[in-house]
């Protein structure tokens, strides 16, 4: 099997598994990263959802070998800072219901702040991003405002 190397929130990491493998299972099964989930595998529900390149992308939908040597950045990685604004939104709002979706959420509105994206492209972004328990008002609720403080 190939072996890759790649940059995962700011640290290397060498793993070995078939080209084809979806980025990811390389994050789930054979990095431990398992705070980005995996729901329909098709690249629809988006809560698989990492940054590369500072872009959100769904990871279910990336071949390992596609990467290279770009930066991505998962959950975990945003964790770091457990200050960020957004975790501290999600909090004050109490967003999450049983969390599933959540790591998406929060991956797709970071990129999309990071990027000074437009109210329009934030909405269109969040919209593709599914929850089955239905917390998108409080999401909106934490979206406009994290909007409004313009981070
Ligand atoms: S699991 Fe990747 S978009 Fe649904
Ligand atoms: S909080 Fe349960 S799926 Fe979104």
């Amino acid at each position: 099997m190939p072996k890759y190397t790649l940059t995962i929130n700011q640290k290397k990491f060498n793993v070995q598994t078939d080209a084809g493998t979806p980025l990811l299972w390389v994050l789930r099964d054979n990095l431990g990263l398992t705070g980005t989930k995996y729901g329909c595998g098709e690249g629809i529900c988006g809560c698989c959802t990492i940054h590369v390149d500072g872009k959100a992308e769904r990871s279910c939908t990336l071949n390992v070998e596609d990467i290279g040597e770009s930066p991505i950045t998962t959950i975990e990685g945003l964790a770091e800072n457990p200050d960020h604004p957004i975790f501290k939104k999600w909090i004050d709002l109490e967003v999450s219901q049983c969390g599933y979706c959540q790591p998406g959420q929060i991956m797709t509105l970071a990129a999309m702040l990071e990027q000074n994206a437009s109210r329009k492209e934030i909405d269109d972004a969040m919209d593709s991003v599914l929850c089955r328990c239905g917390t998108y008002h409080r999401i909106k609720k934490a979206v406009d405002e994290l909007a409004e403080e313009k981070l």
